[in-house]
């Protein structure tokens, strides 16, 4: 989970912070997790179909960030090409770890939403119901 949407944050955040906050309660055995980036952010329309499946051939992919009209979103249009061309890390994946983030919620029967602005960042946010422990060195297990 953490992999993917720090990942997702650090991949479209090119100014600003990336943030992840974890928090436990006891008694309800909630856990939420907030992965906060002050990055491209995501658009209201985009943002409906999110968390579906939908397997984005690179060469679309790419099509779509070119008509990106903001520094940042071309910029990242860019870098794209630029590690595709060198053989390094790409900004666009297969568009797969939102829709496992939201599996894998559902399997520990909490959920995952995501509020953004475009230019201003993103904010994912997501719940897991689960009983953790503490071990005798204090430390969590589940
Ligand atoms: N923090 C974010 N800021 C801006 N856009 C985001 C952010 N997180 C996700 N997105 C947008 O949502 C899309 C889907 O994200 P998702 O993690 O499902 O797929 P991906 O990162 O493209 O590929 P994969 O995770 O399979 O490598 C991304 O391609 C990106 O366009
Ligand atoms: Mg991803």
């Amino acid at each position: 989970m953490l992999h993917n949407l720090l990942q997702n944050a650090l991949k479209f955040t090119l100014r600003g912070s990336t943030k992840v906050i974890i928090s436990y309660d006891d008694q309800s055995m909630n856990l939420q997790g907030k992965v906060i980036d002050s990055g491209i952010g995501i658009s209201p329309q985009k943002i409906t179909s999110l968390f579906k499946l939908r397997i984005t051939p690179h060469k679309i992919e790419n099509q779509h960030h070119d008509d990106f009209a903001t520094s940042d979103h071309a910029k990242i249009s860019r870098l794209n090409s630029d590690r595709e061309n060198s053989g390094g890390q790409r900004t666009s994946g297969i568009g797969l770890g939102l829709y496992i983030c939201r599996k894998l919620c559902q399997e520990y029967r909490g959920e995952i939403t995501c509020e953004s602005e475009v230019d201003c960042g993103t904010t994912i946010t997501f719940t897991m119901r689960m009983p953790l422990h503490y071990n005798t060195h204090g430390s969590l297990r589940h």
